[in-house]
């Protein structure tokens, strides 16, 4: 059956295709003619880049969302399991951190003063994530900047490493991959590397320990920047006793271990760091910490706090290139305190996690039951489905198992039938507003295209 599904797919990828975009355009005219309107004023005709990339032959407009849900201008409504790729993970407009965002923006929004909540914020992410010292800023972008920038001034060593087909957000140094000779290359699309980016950094697989020895073990490497396990090439674990080995050799050679949790949140209220025991030196965060309002954080260990105060300039430090001045804004923490207070809160998670438990479920059962090639991964309440046999064991064969024809289709049947998944590989995102329903609802429809597909 696999290699019948691999054999008929193409064309019956392509005549599925050209269906759902007729389908698209058909429900979707009003979006249609707003895009048209914007490309007056819009590069691209959308505010931001990256939304090019959704399926269909325009974005879709948005008119409102509630939890898990929203509607667009065409009065289409949508499961939402994509949640702005982690940043709706709250679910969207979730009435505590409204009400607290409202209360505080009528109080005053940004004033480069501390507020009452900076303190009770600080004190719940040491709580969540073991390290005792935190700073603000507004995305995790941010945040990844400004850590590397400090490993590299607390050890005096010029290069970073990375994991293979990692993303931590638009940060020169990452944008590093491996091509087939195992040499540094800048990632595809990469605009404007300010130098070549085997100069900064090192770039190894996940799980790959020999590799990650012998990039640290030249004495270059100020920091490893890790997600705990790749989640922007569809998801990738870490092997087992992977992490403990990793925190020996960053300790062995004098690099500063940092753990960005941006995505890996999924696997509960403290991240990976807390579900798994990990001990970084430095975690970072963002994306979903404040219900949507821009805010994002990096912690440390006491010993990386000494080194930083050590280090500080005082008469220079707003100049020194870590902070900003909408960064720590009183609306951002009034956001952040309602949101880990009330919203996602380890309650929450534990619902999160068992929808993730019955998304996974439903998609594994209906990819047996056709006997399909694929399979599904998850972390807590993350999921992913990848057009590959077994989970990929390292980044390289994730990259492999992605499909540029498949991944769309797959995008785009679901959105004509109300249910959007990222527009980048095959990530669904459960919220505290997800029902059951919303996920059984993804695995009928999950099933209706692959029957499709394979002509069942
Ligand atoms: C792991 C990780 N870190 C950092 C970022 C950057 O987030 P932002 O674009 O909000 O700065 C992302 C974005 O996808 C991410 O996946």
């Amino acid at each position: 059956m696999g290699e019948r599904v691999r054999t008929i797919d193409r064309s019956t990828i392509h005549d599925l295709m050209e269906r759902e975009r007729g389908t698209f355009r058909e429900r979707h005219r009003r979006s249609g003619e707003l895009a048209e309107a914007a490309k007056a004023s819009l590069l691209y005709g959308v505010p931001m880049n990256w939304m090019v990339r959704w399926p269909g032959d325009w974005p879709v407009f948005v008119d409102r969302a509630e939890g898990a849900r929203f509607t667009d201008v065409d009065g289409n409504t949508y499961v939402d399991l994509c949640l702005g790729d982690t940043g709706g993970m709250a679910g969207h407009a979730p009435k505590a951190a409204v009400d607290a965002i409202a209360e505080q923006a009528a109080k005053g929004i940004t004033l480069m003063l501390p507020t009452e909540d900076a303190a009770w914020v600080g004190a719940e992410m040491t709580r969540r994530f073991g390290l005792p010292f935190w700073q603000f800023c507004l995305t995790a972008t941010d945040a990844n900047r400004f850590v590397i920038r400090w490993a590299r001034e607390l050890t005096g060593r010029p290069k970073i490493v990375v994991h293979n087909w990692n993303y931590h957000g638009s940060v020169d140094e990452t944008f590093a991959r491996l091509d087939a000779d195992g040499m540094v290359r800048a990632r595809e699309g990469l605009v404007g590397p300010p130098v070549p980016l085997d100069v900064t950094t090192k770039v190894v697989e996940i799980n790959d320990l020999t590799g990650l020895e012998a990039a640290l073990e030249t004495g270059d490497v100020a920091c490893a920047l890790f997600e705990p396990a790749l989640t922007n090439i569809g998801i990738v674990l870490p092997d087992p006793g992977y992490h403990e080995r990793v925190r020996e050799l960053c300790s062995k050679y004098g690099t500063l271990l940092m753990i960005d949790e941006t995505h890996t949140i999924c696997a509960g209220p403290g991240g990976c760091t807390q579900a798994w025991g990990l001990q970084p030196d430095i975690v970072t965060i963002g994306k979903t910490l404040g219900a949507g309002i821009p805010s994002a954080a990096y912690g440390m260990s006491d010993d990386v706090a000494n080194r930083i105060v050590a280090h500080t300039d005082f008469q220079h430090i707003d100049v020194g290139g870590t902070g900003g001045t909408l960064a720590g804004n009183a609306l951002s923490f009034a956001a952040m305190r309602a949101t880990l207070g009330k919203v996602l809160t380890d309650d929450a998670f534990e619902q999160m996690i068992v929808l993730g438990e019955r998304f996974e479920r439903g998609v594994t059962d209906v990819i047996a039951s056709r006997d399909l090639p694929w399979h599904a991964t998850r972390l807590g309440c993350r999921v992913e489905y990848l057009f590959r046999p077994d989970a990929a064991h390292d980044g390289a064969e994730a990259a492999a198992g992605q499909d540029e024809e498949l991944d769309p289709l797959m995008h785009l049947y679901l959105l004509n039938r109300g249910i959007l998944i990222t527009p980048f590989h095959n990530m669904a995102l459960m919220s505290p507003a997800t029902t059951a329903e919303d996920v059984d609802r993804h695995t009928e429809v999950f099933a209706q295209a692959v029957d499709e597909l394979v002509g069942g």
